[in-house]
């Protein structure tokens, strides 16, 4: 059994939609252990307690020791015996005391085409830029913003009377069906890092 520890911040969307696929079947092996927020307020920890799920909220603001911070993570963690960390709309950079802990075994969700409009309002600079097609991203994170191993992609259209509020409930659809896709290949053992890209291997027999 692999035991996911999602990160939040905020509604928690892509979380409950891990959630649902996960209670539903559709993603198999695996089982939420922890949520955790770095934000006290963040909506979706309301969904995990009605749900019962174990919640760990370490408040960031005012923390500028973002190592020692992670380390206080990674002490909290460590009862779950954890294997794969979902970032969903989780908004802080993760340092490398994380990413040394968990090698390519910490996924993030972005709301735009990789490498184009990384960091915040990918969206709004979507928009602003003019392109026709963006969508999201599922990536390993490494230690830049945004710029590890991609998992899987959605395109998806940019209307002339779009704003960033609609183009992000557009992208927010293929956001949860990515996501979930993602961790199911993981769950399965199909998700290989070669020289940098993700190899999508054709089953444990591959692996
Ligand atoms: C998503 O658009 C995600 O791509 C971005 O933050 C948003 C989080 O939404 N990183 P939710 O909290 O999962 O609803």
């Amino acid at each position: 059994m692999i035991n996911i520890a999602v990160f939040i911040s905020g509604r928690g969307s892509n979380f409950k939609s891990l959630h649902d696929n996960i209670k539903s079947g559709l993603i198999s092996g695996c089982r939420i252990a922890a949520v955790f927020s770095n934000n006290p307020d963040a909506k979706g920890l309301d969904y995990a307690k009605e749900n019962d799920m174990d919640t760990i909220v370490i408040p960031s603001k005012n923390r500028t020791d973002k190592a020692g911070y992670d380390r206080e993570i990674l002490e909290r963690l460590s009862p779950y015996n954890i294997d794969l960390i979902c970032l969903a709309g989780y908004m802080r950079m993760v340092t490398n005391e994380l990413i040394k802990a968990f090698p390519n075994r910490i996924i993030n969700i972005h709301p735009s085409l990789l490498p184009s409009f990384s960091g915040l309002n990918a969206q709004e600079q979507a928009i602003n830029k003019g392109v026709k097609i963006s969508g999201c991203t599922l990536h390993f994170v490494d230690e830049g913003m945004d710029t590890g191993p991609i998992i899987a992609q959605a395109a998806v259209p940019v209307m002339e009377n779009d704003t960033a509020d609609t183009l992000s409930a557009r992208i927010l659809q293929e956001e949860h069906r990515i996501y979930s896709q993602g961790v199911r290949l993981f769950c399965e053992g199909r998700l290989r890092v070669e020289s940098g890209r993700v190899v999508i291997t054709g089953g444990k027999a591959d692996g």
